[in-house]
């Protein structure tokens, strides 16, 4: 048994938050792809009309492959529930997002809805966050975020594709993948990350997740 088994079980568990007629925000990456197919497994089954919001083509392409129908998020006034996975939790369960460079869309989703479902394996879960942080620039504020970053004591890396490209994101933005040592405090760097002109979205939300599921390496998962 492993994590992906963990995943998988958790990802079923997980549909207990839902019901007919909702709007749900469907995350990106590993976690959020296996809700996906166990949400559209479950639409199938109930007959449940079922909108569905989504924060990346990865998912998109995924949530139509199920038969979920789609949504955009300025076309609803709010979200039921949102399922994502994350990058990192801390013990105040803050979490990190945005490792697939979705964290501008995930972010407005969270702060579209109701009650947040974040899933994640055990080794994301730390004291205090130590992982970088993904910010998302527009590509003329690279330099002046750089330096501004820096005055915050963080390094600054552009995340970049396999062959040195750089990555945009869905947005037409860069990400500057942010390295802060160990964050003791991480609402105040976020807003301070989120002050600064030319920063779309800081990779440390705010919003905490109501829920979150925690993966085991045995296949088992529990509820924190
Ligand atoms: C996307 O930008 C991220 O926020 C993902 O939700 C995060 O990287 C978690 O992905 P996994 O579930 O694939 O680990």
């Amino acid at each position: 048994m492993t994590y992906d088994d963990a995943i998988k079980a958790l990802s079923n568990d997980a549909l207990k938050f839902v019901k007919d007629n909702y709007i749900i925000g469907l995350g990106s990456g590993r976690a959020a792809t296996e809700l996906v197919k166990s949400l559209s497994k479950l639409i199938k089954l109930k007959n449940y009309s079922i909108q569905g919001v989504p924060t990346s083509l990865q998912i998109k392409l995924i949530a139509e492959k199920g038969g979920i129908p789609l949504v955009e998020a300025d076309q609803v006034e709010h979200i039921d529930v949102v399922f994502d996975g994350a990058d990192q939790i801390d013990s105040q369960k803050f979490v990190i997002k945005g490792g697939g460079g979705a964290l501008l869309r995930e972010n407005i989703l969270f702060s579209l809805a109701k009650k947040v479902v974040v899933m994640a394996d055990k080794t994301k879960f730390v004291k205090n966050f130590t992982r970088t942080v993904p910010v998302e620039v527009h590509p003329l504020a690279r330099s002046s975020v750089t330096n501004s970053i820096k005055k915050m004591g963080g390094k600054t890396q552009i995340r970049t594709l396999d062959k040195g490209y750089s990555f945009f994101t869905e947005n037409g933005n860069i990400i500057l993948d942010c390295d802060f040592g160990t964050i003791k405090d991480p609402k105040s760097l976020s807003q301070k990350i989120k002050q600064t002109a030319g920063v779309l979205e800081s990779g440390i939300f705010l919003r905490k997740p109501d829920i979150i599921y925690r993966a085991k390496d045995n296949g088992k998962f529990d509820i924190i």
